[in-house]
């Protein structure tokens, strides 16, 4: 082997060294990817919306809502906060939520269909505890303020 044919194959070892470290130490996809992209989180805002709304002890504040315009919005809102490339168009969390008189327990009951939907399809443990955790500050802004438990 030449010198200059030695030289190139040791550089072409150590980038390739280099590039598989970078991915070993934390080089991790976004929220959004782990969640499956646009048809990951669309397809997760639909089924929680289909189960919430569906469901006899969290359907009720649903009655008269449209049901596509919460499905899409969601969609936008977590691919938002998930780091995907949307930005939520929807009004305040406040506004929608307001005269709905949503409780603590409504609000943990959709926090466990979340959860379930999420599982149904294959989403890891740390990715679900991610999106919670982004979703958790929100409470305050849904459940009305009497229902809060001091
Ligand atoms: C972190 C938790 C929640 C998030 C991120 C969320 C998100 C949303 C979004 C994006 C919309 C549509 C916004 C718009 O129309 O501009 C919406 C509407 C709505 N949500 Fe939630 N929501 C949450 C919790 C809940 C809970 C716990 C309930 C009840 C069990 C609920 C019931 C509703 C209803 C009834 C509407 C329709 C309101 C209307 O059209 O008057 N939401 N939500």
């Amino acid at each position: 082997m030449t010198a200059v044919a030695y030289r190139v194959l040791v550089s072409a070892l150590l980038l390739f060294i280099g590039a598989a470290a970078g991915n070993a130490m934390g080089a991790q996809a976004s929220l959004y990817d782990r969640l499956g992209g646009a048809a990951g989180v669309s397809a997760i805002a639909t089924a929680l919306i289909d189960r919430v709304s569906s469901d006899p002890d969290l359907g009720r504040s649903f009655k008269d809502s449209k049901l596509d315009r919460i499905k899409k919005l969601l969609a936008e809102q977590i691919c938002d906060l998930a780091g995907g490339p949307c930005r939520y168009s929807g009004d305040s969390m406040k506004e929608v939520h307001a005269g709905h008189h949503i409780s603590e327990a409504e609000f943990y009951g959709m926090v466990a269909d979340l959860r379930e939907v999420l599982k149904a399809r294959h989403v890891s443990q740390g990715a679900t505890n991610e999106l919670l955790r982004l979703l958790a500050p929100m409470k305050r802004d849904v459940v009305e303020p009497a229902h809060i438990a001091p």
